[in-house]
């Protein structure tokens, strides 16, 4: 069985910057299924030769290690096939150039969308016409249910409930649904990942991740990027549609989820799923007091950001997850651009003990213990706890164990790319989002966007660019009797 990758959308950044670079590196470490092959489609005309040359001017820049011998090997398995997303005989005309180029073999192929989404319904349309057509000299099974045939799309998947329903809809209109991939690449990072590991391969944490311990969860992603480029695309957005509605999400769902019986794609997604069912739906008096919302100033002299813009560049939700485990432990998301750094961390934060010896020096739950839980730039865990500082009587303080997969791991951490452009090739699709997830996730984010529209409330606060937020998000969580946890990393 021979793999082809066709990557659509070949002349644009994300294939240039991600996609190859983590092909390449895959192909390094020899991890690449031996018979692999890159195709690259876009409109621009130009040959194999001359796309090899510009992605190895990129690669060079983008991998993080890079071999002119490794490339030389690498390059020759990545070809250049030029066609508009828009003619269905382009299509019809790739599809013989694939089978031209696997030598008439058995292949698996993923097709990654890496187009901008509005193309979207075309390629696949034009997908599945153009595996309907008979072809003189191609025998090939129908795309419909083949599960050697898959497509990845990235994200955003739709803007809202409705678009991600007619995109569900068209893609299976031609796939079925395990054929699909969608890409999250928060959940190709691997200390999300190790989330899972912490979480189902420890028996120390299971008995004390529920309500009977833990006080409440904070998920923080902080940028410190500004919008910049991106204005067009980002004010239409916002940080919900861009940051909560997947990442965040999917972040509350891996800190949230029970054990799945199995590692498999449906299992663990199965197990997601639950979570975001139980989020508590809110009324309207709830989404005023449980949303909060901000913008850094400067935002409106972005380019391409209109004036009078009410976009949110800085969001913190206050969430429920209605279930036995977290009845009444409310987990904060929290995410913004232009913050003080760039830091993603799972902060479990602890109860206090029932009954408090050495109280002399504590007075709220913030001296209770903390799992912190460093997803990027920082990798790693730290667990919180009292210590007796030594000969000074019963004087306490916050002490930390620390692991750092730097210090404990060599090697450079792979990008989140790497791993999920080998499951799509391998067919492995549990860190993939799976078109009922996406649809709850759109069914939790909507409301508050439609809400903010609606009422005009809450209020948008400003902040200055470098900092966690405006203070008023510290007010916020303040009202609970809780503290945002804003730490910057300290890089190894
Ligand atoms: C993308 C968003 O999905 O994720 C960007 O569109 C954001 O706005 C990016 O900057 C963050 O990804 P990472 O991996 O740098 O945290």
């Amino acid at each position: 069985m021979v793999h082809t990758i066709v990557i659509f959308g070949a002349s644009g950044d994300l294939t240039s910057r991600k996609l190859i670079p983590a092909l390449y590196s895959l192909h390094q470490k020899g991890y690449l299924p031996a018979d692999t092959q890159v195709v690259g489609v876009s409109r621009s005309v130009f040959s194999s030769e001359t796309w090899r040359e510009t992605l190895k001017k990129s690669t060079s820049q983008f991998a993080s290690s890079f071999k002119e011998e490794v490339w030389a090997d690498f390059e020759q398995r990545v070809h250049y096939v030029p066609g508009d997303i828009g003619k269905s005989e382009d299509f019809v005309r790739l599809r013989q150039e694939l089978h031209r180029l696997e030598a008439g073999a058995e292949s698996t192929r993923v097709y990654y969308l890496s187009t901008a989404p509005t193309l979207y319904p075309d390629a696949i349309r034009h997908l599945g016409e153009a595996h309907s057509v008979a072809i003189e000299g191609i025998n090939e099974a129908p795309l419909l249910g083949n599960e050697h045939r898959r497509v990845v799309i990235e994200k955003p998947f739709g803007t809202d409930l409705g678009t991600a329903q007619d995109l569900n809809a068209q893609l299976h209109g031609v796939f079925s649904e395990n054929q699909v991939y969608r890409i999250d690449h928060y959940l190709g990072k691997e200390t999300v990942q190790n989330m899972l590991v912490l979480r189902f391969a420890n028996s120390i944490f299971e008995p004390i991740w529920n309500r009977n311990y833990i006080d409440h969860v904070q998920i923080t992603v902080a940028e410190e990027v500004v919008v910049g480029r991106r204005g067009g695309y980002y004010d239409k957005a916002g940080v919900l549609r861009d940051m909560f509605q997947n990442h965040l999400l999917q972040l509350l769902m891996i800190t949230a989820m029970e054990a799945p019986v199995r590692f498999s794609a449906d299992l663990v997604r199965d197990e997601k799923v639950k979570v975001l069912r139980a989020v508590r739906q809110f009324e309207d008096e709830d989404l005023l007091k449980n949303t909060f919302r901000a913008q850094y100033e400067g935002y409106l002299h972005e380019e391409g950001v209109p004036q009078d813009s009410d976009t949110p560049t800085f969001s913190a939700l206050k969430l429920h997850v209605d279930n036995w485990r977290w009845n009444g432990v409310p987990f904060y998301l929290r995410s913004g651009k232009a913050m003080s750094c760039r830091t993603t961390q799972i902060v479990i934060q602890f109860r206090e003990p029932p009954h408090l010896l050495f109280s002399g020096d504590r007075h709220s739950t913030w001296d209770a213990n903390q799992l912190v839980i460093q997803i990027q730039p920082a990798e790693g865990i730290q667990l919180q706890f009292h210590t007796k500082v030594p000969d000074a009587g019963m004087k306490l303080r916050m002490t930390n164990l620390d692991f750092s997969f730097s210090r404990e791991f060599s090697g450079s951490m792979p990008d989140a790319y790497q791993r999920l452009l080998l499951d799509a090739l391998t067919g492995d699709a549990s860190l993939f989002a799976r078109s009922d997830e996406v649809e709850l996730a759109w069914g939790i984010i909507d409301p508050i966007t439609e809400f903010w529209k609606r009422t005009q409330k809450p209020h948008i606060f400003g902040y200055p660019v470098g900092e966690w937020g405006p203070q008023e998000s510290n007010d916020w969580i303040e009202q609970d009797g809780r503290r945002w946890f804003d730490v910057c990393p300290i890089l190894h």
